[in-house]
């Protein structure tokens, strides 16, 4: 008899949307593992920023990505041995991360790194292309949303209790501008996975958003149940 799959949640969605927040605590709900995918491209681009490796240079792009020598522990990120969970949430390394996050074999140099996260009892995991792309086959997937406003109001929060300092019109126009970078790229774009369910999340609070999630993944996992 084979070993039932491990199950996986995917959470995609726009920058500041919630998705890290929602995913979290979903994840830790369950007692399931966690993957924020955009950690990964954000480790990368501080290891470029760190190495001045130019955007034009593809082939040494890609080799970073295949290279990230990172690890997880709780909610300290590590490049190499140093502790870079701060460093890799500034907007200039966000923004960086998007534009090389546009080329396929950054992309295609994580993507066994992002399967390795799938493991017993479970999986959450928050992205771009978590639902489409990492994890076409996972038993739940959300995408969430959230007006421009909201969300840019969310990322100047989480800026300034970092310590750092924002300012909401250049924080709306990089967000703008992020969104249509990656929504319009040709290598797994920005976008709801057809079995999707989708969640605007601008009047919700953290807790509302998680409780959807968790009721809406107790109701596949009924269903499945039922299929067996
Ligand atoms: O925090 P925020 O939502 O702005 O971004 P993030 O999730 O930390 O991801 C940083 C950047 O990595 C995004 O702007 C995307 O361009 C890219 N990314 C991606 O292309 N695919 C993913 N699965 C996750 C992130």
């Amino acid at each position: 008899m084979s070993n039932p799959p491990i199950p996986v949640i995917t959470i995609d969605g726009p920058t500041a949307s919630g998705k890290g927040t929602v995913a979290q605590r979903v994840a830790q709900h369950l007692g399931f593992h966690y993957l924020d995918s955009g950690a990964l491209y954000r480790l990368t681009a501080l290891s470029v920023m760190r190495r001045d490796i130019s955007l034009d240079d593809e082939h040494a792009l890609a080799k970073a990505a295949e290279h990230l020598h990172c690890h997880f522990n709780g909610a300290h990120i590590f490049l190499a041995n140093e502790d870079v969970s701060n460093d890799i949430r500034v907007e200039t390394v966000g923004n960086l991360a998007s534009k090389i996050a546009a080329i396929p074999t950054v992309r295609q140099a994580l993507y066994g790194l992002q399967l390795s996260f799938r493991q017993h009892p479970g999986l959450v995991a928050d992205g771009r292309d978590m639902g489409t792309v990492i994890f076409p086959h996972a038993g739940l997937k959300v995408f969430l949303t959230a007006s421009v406003e909201a969300r840019a109001l969310r990322r100047y929060k989480q800026l300034i209790d970092k310590g750092f300092s924002a300012n909401m019109e250049d924080l709306s126009k990089d967000l703008t501008e992020r969104d249509a970078r990656d929504s319009n790229r040709s290598s797994a774009p920005l976008k709801a996975a057809e079995a999707a369910y989708l969640l605007d999340t601008s009047a919700m609070t953290a807790d509302q958003a998680v409780a959807q999630v968790l009721e809406w993944y107790a109701a596949a996992k009924a269903l499945h149940a039922q299929s067996e």
